[in-house]
């Protein structure tokens, strides 16, 4: 195929002589075996021809022989003038034979020829030679002298028999068969040219608008494909691949834009802000202990801007589905201790109650760190939501459909249904929760982290508020069940 996007160096010469088609593989391969086709039937078509020739030139000469033989019989019986009567008769009867009977002295007593073939006769007679025929009348004519086969005896007393058959219509027959050979054998060949010149065209024509779309998204034009046929051919099935794979390369390539475009957007209003209040800190002429405390401030705000900044990080790389190649077996109850591990100290000193319920031997695929960071992500928002008193759930449990579900559930003020696909958005916090600490990003990263374990996140009705305000919350993942 190379040799349809670009002619091999060494053939620099004859790349001008060539019209481009007879330099494609399809071109090539079409006369190839148009060639060995033509080649092939010539062979065949010669023997036929040599088996024919040869079958000729015996059944000529056993009837030459026999005829010899017949004659030879009545002169050594009955003498010459029986052999005469039986030729007289035989050429009068308009026989095909060819016949001379000389007396010793050479000259002619019987026959319808006047002399002897002059080629010479091998060891055992035979002689291959031309005559003319005579015509009815006796007229000379101009017709050409025919192939003929004879066989010459020496009989008793020194007399001389020929015998001989004309051949030269089978030999036209065979020399008119051998043209045809020669003929179709031609054919062939050129069909082959014909064809492959057809072929070729037709396929690096298709080639020709691959490559082309190539050129366009080497140029810069992401958006060029490949033209498909449907046909299911290769060729549509390269131009199918090819296709997939600059939607693949253009897909991931918007996704980073995107990513890179979303860190410094995110990042802005908080840096101006800290900017902000570090120059009023340096404006505002105070003692020490505002600079101090101003400068505590900027500490808080750099803090909270790493924050997002990790949490956007990893929302992106989430998002380009880098991590996926860090999967491996997770027991979702080991996992789960760890977390309730950190964060029941937590819940002890802003007094609530805190329950971790996970069933043993549940496994899925998966990246440990993830799934531990949106445990936690879901626990910090239970913890942060829900008023003092209230209670947090830590579960994990095998559903009905044979999914692993990690579920945390809390008796706060819960989510109105309407708002739940909203919280999922980056950046997004609701009215009521605008005076606690946060950036609006825990949701976003567990969403995108349910996405790449193929998980569906689900948020509902809890089991009711503890203060009577609200419903609670029940945050579920439903993760695929995977055994090592
Ligand atoms: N358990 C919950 N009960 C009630 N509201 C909740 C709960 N969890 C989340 N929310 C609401 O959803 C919003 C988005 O939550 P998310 O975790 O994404 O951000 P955040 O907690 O505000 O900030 P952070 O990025 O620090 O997690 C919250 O601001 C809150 O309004
Ligand atoms: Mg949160």
């Amino acid at each position: 195929m190379s040799s349809v996007a670009q002619p091999a160096p060494d053939v620099e010469g004859s790349r001008f002589i060539l019209p481009s088609f007879a330099r494609t593989t399809a071109f090539r391969l079409t006369l190839l075996s148009a060639a060995l086709f033509a080649f092939s039937s010539f062979v065949i078509l010669a023997l036929v021809y040599a088996a024919t020739v040869t079958a000729g030139v015996r059944r000529a000469d056993n009837a030459i022989a026999q005829e010899s033989i017949a004659i030879e019989a009545r002169f050594r019986a009955e003498g010459p003038a029986a052999a005469n009567r039986y030729i007289v008769q035989r050429s009068v009867a308009g026989g095909e034979f060819l016949y001379l009977l000389n007396q010793p002295s050479g000259r002619r007593l019987s026959g319808n020829i006047s002399n002897l073939p002059s080629t010479r006769p091998d060891d055992q007679g035979r002689v291959r030679f031309t005559y003319e025929r005579a015509r009815v009348g006796g007229q000379s004519t101009a017709e050409p002298s025919r192939a003929a086969r004879g066989l010459i005896s020496n009989l008793e007393g020194g007399y001389t028999l020929f015998v001989g058959l004309d051949v030269e219509d089978e030999a036209r027959f065979v020399t008119y068969i051998l043209n045809s050979v020669l003929i179709a054998s031609g054919l062939a060949v050129a069909m082959g040219i014909v064809s492959g010149a057809l072929v070729s065209r037709r396929f690096s024509r298709r080639l020709d608008d691959i490559n082309a779309a190539a050129r366009e998204v080497m140029a810069g034009r992401l958006q060029s494909r490949a033209p498909r046929n449907f046909s299911g051919d290769e060729l549509d099935d390269l131009a199918s691949n090819f296709n997939d794979m600059l939607d693949r390369v253009e897909r991931l390539m918007q996704r980073m834009r995107s990513a890179g475009d979303s860190i410094a957007h995110d990042l802005r209003l908080p840096l101006t802000r800290m900017r902000g209040r570090l120059e009023s800190a340096l404006v505002d002429a105070g003692d020490l202990a505002d600079r101090e405390a101003a400068l505590a401030q900027a500490i808080s705000d750099a803090d909270e801007l790493l924050k997002t900044f990790n949490a956007v990080l990893s929302l992106s790389r989430l998002q380009t589905g880098e991590r996926r190649r860090a999967f491996e077996t997770l027991d979702l109850a080991a996992i789960i201790a760890d977390v309730a591990e950190l964060y029941e100290p937590v819940c002890e000193e802003t007094g609530h109650e805190f329950a971790v319920d996970a069933a043993d031997g549940l496994t899925i695929l998966g990246d440990r760190e993830l799934v531990a960071q949106a445990t936690a992500n879901l626990v910090d928002n239970a913890i942060k939501y829900t008023p003092e008193g209230g209670a947090i759930m830590l579960r994990v449990r095998s559903t009905s459909s044979g999914a692993v579900e990690l579920s945390v559930t809390d008796t706060g003020p819960g989510i109105a249904p309407e708002e739940r696909p909203r919280v999922l958005e980056r950046f997004v916090r609701l009215e009521a929760s605008r005076n606690l600490p946060g950036v609006g990003l825990g949701l976003s990263l567990v969403q995108a982290i349910a996405e790449v374990h193929g998980a569906e996140l689900s948020l509902d009705d809890g089991p009711g508020a503890s203060n009577g305000d609200g419903t609670g919350l029940r945050i579920a993942l439903l993760f695929p069940r995977h055994r090592a």
